[in-house]
C-alpha cells in the first residue's frame, strides 16, 4: 500500500498523538480541525512532546525538524483531497462523524482509506454513511498515543480483508502492537476497562472507601500505572459515561448501567482534568493537586 499522505480528522488529545506518531514513522501527515484554537494547541502540544523526546536523548535535534516538516495544520478540508488514509479523531456525535465522513467521502479518492478512532461505536454503522464501506474500518489508538503500544483493528461487517491486512500491517509499521477484534460495542478494550472504573465509582458512590484508597488499591494491589478514578479524570467523565451508555444500549444488560455518581458529576460539568475537577483536582492539566 502506497501512503504518500495521511489526514487526521480532529486536532485534540487524541488526533494530535495520532498525527505525531505517523509522522514519526516518516509518514507526511496533515491534520485537519475546524477550530484554529484546537491547530494551535495541537502545534504546540506536538513540539512540547518533541522537545522532551529530544531532551531525554530519544530524538536527535534534527530528526525533530523532520518530524514537524511532515506535519501541517488546516482547517480547508480541501487539503485532505490527495490522502491515502483518513483516521477520524473527532467528538464522539454520530451525527457529527456521519456530516464529516460524507464530506470526506465526496472528497477523497475512491482507494482512500477511511478508519474511525471511534472508541465505542459501531464501526459497520459509520461504514454505512460512506460510498465504499469495504474500506472503512476501526483503528482505536489508547491515550496517550505516543506512548501506549496498543490499536486495535476493528472489522466492520463490510471491511475487505485487504483494508483489513494493510491497515493490521500498517499499526506494526507505527511500532504499535495491533489486536484483531470483530465489531461490538465497547471492542475488547472499554468493554473491560469501563465497567471496573464504573465498578470504581459505586465503590466511592455506596461509601466503601475513599477515592484514594480504592486507586491505591487497583494501583498497589494490581499494578496498574493509574487508579481507575484518576484514568477517569484523564480519560474525562463525559467519555466514560458515553462509553457506559454504549454498552448498556448495545447489551440491553443491567450490569452496564451507569453509576449515578458518574452521572450526576457529568451533569455538574466535573469531567476530569480537562475542567480541572472531576474525582480530584487540577491545578494544571497534568497534576492532582488536592483529593475533595
Ligand atoms: N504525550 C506524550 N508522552 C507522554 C504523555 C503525553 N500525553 N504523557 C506522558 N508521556 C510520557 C512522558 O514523557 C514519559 O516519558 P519518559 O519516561 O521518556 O520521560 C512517560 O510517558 C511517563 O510519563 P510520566 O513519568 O510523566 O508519568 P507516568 O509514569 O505516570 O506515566 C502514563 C504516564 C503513561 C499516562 C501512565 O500513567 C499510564 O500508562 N496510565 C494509564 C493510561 C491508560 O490506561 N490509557 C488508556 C486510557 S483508555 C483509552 O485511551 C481508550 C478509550 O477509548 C477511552
Amino acid at each position: 500500500m502506497n501512503l504518500n499522505l495521511i489526514a487526521v480528522l480532529g486536532g485534540g488529545q487524541m488526533g494530535s498523538g495520532i498525527a505525531q506518531v505517523f509522522a514519526q514513522s516518516g509518514f507526511k501527515t496533515v491534520i485537519y480541525d475546524l477550530a484554529t484554537s484546537a491547530l494551535e494547541a495541537s502545534r504546540k502540544g506536538i513540539s512540547k512532546n518533541l522537545d522532551r523526546a529530544v531532551e531525554k536523548g530519544r530524538l536527535s535535534a534534527e530528526d525533530r525538524e523532520a518530524v514537524l516538516a511532515r506535519l501541517t495544520w488546516t482547517s480547508n478540508l480541501a487539503d485532505l483531497a490527495e490522502s491515502d488514509l483518513v483516521v477520524e479523531a473527532i467528538i464522539e456525535k454520530l451525527e457529527t462523524k456521519f456530516q464529516t465522513w460524507k464530506q470526506v467521502d465526496e472528497l477523497c479518492r475512491p482507494t482512500t482509506i477511511f478508519a474511525s478512532n471511534t472508541s465505542s461505536l459501531p464501526i459497520t454503522q459509520l461504514a454505512g454513511g460512506v460510498s465504499h464501506p469495504e474500506r472503512f474500518i476501526g483503528m482505536h489508538f489508547m491515550n496517550p498515543v505516543p506512548v501506549m503500544q496498543l490499536v486495535e483493528i476493528i472489522r466492520g461487517y463490510m471491511t475487505s480483508d485487504a483494508v483489513y491486512q494493510a491497515t493490521f500491517d500498517l499499526a506494526k509499521t507505527l511500532n504499535k502492537v495491533p489486536v484483531t477484534v470483530e465489531d461490538s460495542a465497547g471492542f475488547i478494550s472499554n468493554r473491560i476497562l469501563m465497567p471496573m472504573i464504573n465498578e470504581a465509582i459505586f465503590c466511592l458512590h455506596e461509601g466503601i472507601a475513599t477515592k484514594d484508597d480504592i486507586d491505591t488499591v487497583m494501583k498497589l494491589g494490581m499494578n496498574h500505572p493509574m487508579g481507575p478514578l484518576t484514568l477517569a479524570d484523564f480519560i474525562g467523565l463525559d467519555t466514560c459515561l458515553f462509553i457506559m451508555e454504549v454498552l448498556y444500549r448495545d447489551f440491553a444488560d443491567s450490569k452496564y448501567r451507569p453509576c449515578p455518581l458518574l452521572r450526576k458529576m457529568v451533569q455538574a460539568g466535573q469531567l476530569g482534568r480537562k475542567t480541572g475537577a472531576g474525582f480530584y483536582t487540577y491545578e494544571t492539566a497534568a497534576k492532582a493537586v488536592a483529593a475533595k
